[in-house]
C-alpha cells in the first residue's frame, strides 16, 4: 500500500493578500523581533542514503510515496520566490533536499540564484548541504555556476559504521573525496557535519576531530534531534555538546571563538595549537530559537516557519494562481510578522509535549535540515 507521511495541500494554508499590499523594505521583522535572513530550499524529497535518524528504512521504503514531478516548484518558480525573499532582507540562500545533488540540473538553478544581489547590492551567500555521495563529479559545476561554498554531512570515519548509518552501503571514501574535491576547487568554506548519537557513532568524534585538524575544514557536531514522527527520537540517544567540547579538548585544547553573527546556529570553538577550528550545534541542551532567522521553502512551494512547523504557507498555490510580485511579497510579510515559532525553547514543557503528541510534524527530507 501506499502512504505518505506528509500532508496533501490544505486549501486554508493559502496565504491572505487581500487589501493593501506591503512593499518589501529589506526588513521584515516577527513576533520575537527576529528578522527574515536566511531561506532554506529543498529542492527534491528523495534520497540515496536511508539515514538512520533521517529516513528510515522501514518508513522511505520501496512503498514510499514521493512527491510527483509536477509537484516540485520549478527553478523559475523558486527564482521568483527567491527574489521576493532576497527583497525582503534575506542574505543566505542554502539549498537542501532530500539530497539536492539529485535535482537534475541544479547548476541552472544555481546560476539564476547566484545572480540575485541584497537591496543594497551584495551578492548571497549561497550555499549547499549535501550529503557528498556526488560531490566529487559536480563540485566544479556547482563552483562554475556560482555556488559560494557547501557543507556535507558525514557522521562516521569507519566504514562498517558509516555504511549502517546511511543504510544504503555508500562507503567513507566517497564522501572524502567529495570533499576533497570540493576544497580543490575553493568552495569555502566547507564545513562537514557529524550528528552525533549517543551509543551509535559518539566514538567516532574524537576519531573525525582529528582527521579534520589541520585540514581547513570546519567539522560540527550536532545533536540528534527529535524532527519528524519516523526516526523513534529518544533523549537518552542525545549527547550534550558540553560531552562532545570536553571529549575533544582531553586530545587537542580548545578555546571558545565569538560567533560571526548572532543568528548562528554552532557556538564555535578553536584548537589552541592553530590547527582550525569545531562547531557545536546544541539544538536540543542549548536551544537556539530566540535568534533564529531562518525560513524554509519545502520542495513542493510551502513555506515552514520552523523546522518542527507542522503546517507551511502554500505559496506554490498562490503562485500558480497568477498572483502578482507584489501579492506575493505581501503574504510572505504577513507571515513572517506573524510568526511566533520557537519549538527548541518549549520542547520538553508540558505543551510541546502534548502538541508533539497531537500533531505531524515534517520530516527533515521533507523539509530540508
Ligand atoms: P552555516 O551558515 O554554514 O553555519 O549553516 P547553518 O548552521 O545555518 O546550517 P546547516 O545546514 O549546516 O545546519 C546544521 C544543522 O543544524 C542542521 O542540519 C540542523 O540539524 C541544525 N539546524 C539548522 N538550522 C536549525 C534550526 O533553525 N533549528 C534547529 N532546531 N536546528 C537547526
Ligand atoms: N537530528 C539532527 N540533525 C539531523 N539532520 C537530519 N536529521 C537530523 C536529526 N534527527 C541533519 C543533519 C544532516 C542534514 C541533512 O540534516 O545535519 O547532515
Ligand atoms: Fe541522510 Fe541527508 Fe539523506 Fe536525510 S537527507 S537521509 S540526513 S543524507
Ligand atoms: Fe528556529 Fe524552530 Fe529551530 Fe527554534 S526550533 S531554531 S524556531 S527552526
Amino acid at each position: 500500500m501506499s502512504r505518505r507521511i506528509i500532508p496533501v495541500t490544505d486549501l486554508s494554508a493559502i496565504p491572505d493578500i487581500s487589501g493593501a499590499g506591503e512593499i518589501p523594505r529589506g526588513l521584515l521583522t516577527d513576533t520575537l523581533a527576529r528578522p527574515l535572513r536566511d531561506l532554506r530550499i529543498s529542492v527534491t524529497d528523495r534520497c540515496n542514503f536511508r539515514c538512520v535518524y533521517c529516513m528510515p528504512r522501514a518508513v522511505f521504503d520501496k512503498d514510499y510515496t514521493f512527491l510527483p514531478h509536477s509537484a516540485l516548484l520549478t527553478f523559475e518558480e523558486i527564482e521568483r520566490i527567491a527574489r521576493l525573499f532576497v527583497a525582503h532582507g534575506v542574505e543566505k540562500i542554502r539549498l537542501t533536499g532530500g539530497e539536492p545533488l539529485l535535482r537534475k540540473n541544479l547548476e541552472f538553478l544555481i546560476e539564476r540564484l547566484a545572480r540575485l544581489e541584497t537591496p543594497d547590492g551584495r551578492p548571497l551567500d549561497l550555499t549547499l548541504t549535501t550529503n557528498g555521495s556526488l560531490l566529487q563529479r559536480k563540485a566544479r559545476g556547482l563552483k562554475d555556476a556560482g555556488l559560494t561554498r557547501v557543507t556535507v554531512s558525514l557522521d562516521a570515519l569507519d566504514d562498517a559504521l558509516f555504511r549502517r548509518m546511511n543504510d544504503a552501503d555508500f562507503a567513507v571514501a566517497d564522501v572524502l573525496d567529495g570533499i576533497a574535491e570540493a576544497q580543490a576547487v575553493g568552495l569555502a568554506p566547507l564545513k562537514v557535519n557529524m550528528v552525533v548519537k549517543r551509543g551509535t557513532n559518539d566514538s567516532e568524534i574524537v576519531p573525525m576531530a582529528r582527521h579534520f585538524h589541520g585540514s581547513g575544514v570546519v567539522l560540527r557536531f550536532i545533536e540528534y534531534m527529535d524532527v519528524g514522527t519516523s526516526n523513534g527520537w529518544n533523549m537518552a540517544e542525545v549527547l550534550p555538546s558540553a560531552e562532545v567540547v570536553e571529549r575533544i579538548a582531553a586530545h587537542f585544547p580548545l578555546a571558545p571563538l565569538e560567533a560571526h553573527s548572532a543568528a548562528e546556529t554552532a557556538q564555535r570553538w578553536g584548537y589552541a595549537d592553530g590547527g582550525g577550528e569545531i562547531g557545536v550545534i546544541s539544538s536540543v541542551t542549548r536551544a537556539f530559537c530566540g535568534t533564529c532567522t531562518r525560513a524554509r521553502l519545502s520542495t513542493e512551494g510551502k513555506l515552514f516557519l520552523c523546522l518542527f512547523a507542522s503546517n507551511g504557507h502554500d505559496l506554490r498555490a498562490l503562485v500558480r494562481s497568477g498572483a502578482t510580485d507584489a501579492e506575493i511579497a505581501t503574504a510572505v510579510a504577513r507571515i513572517w510578522r506573524a510568526r511566533a515559532d520557537r519549538y527548541s525553547q518549549l520542547r520538553g514543557s508540558e505543551a510541546a509535549a502534548q502538541r508533539a503528541l497531537d500533531e505531524r510534524r515534517v520530516e527533515m527530507s521533507y523539509i530540508g535540515g
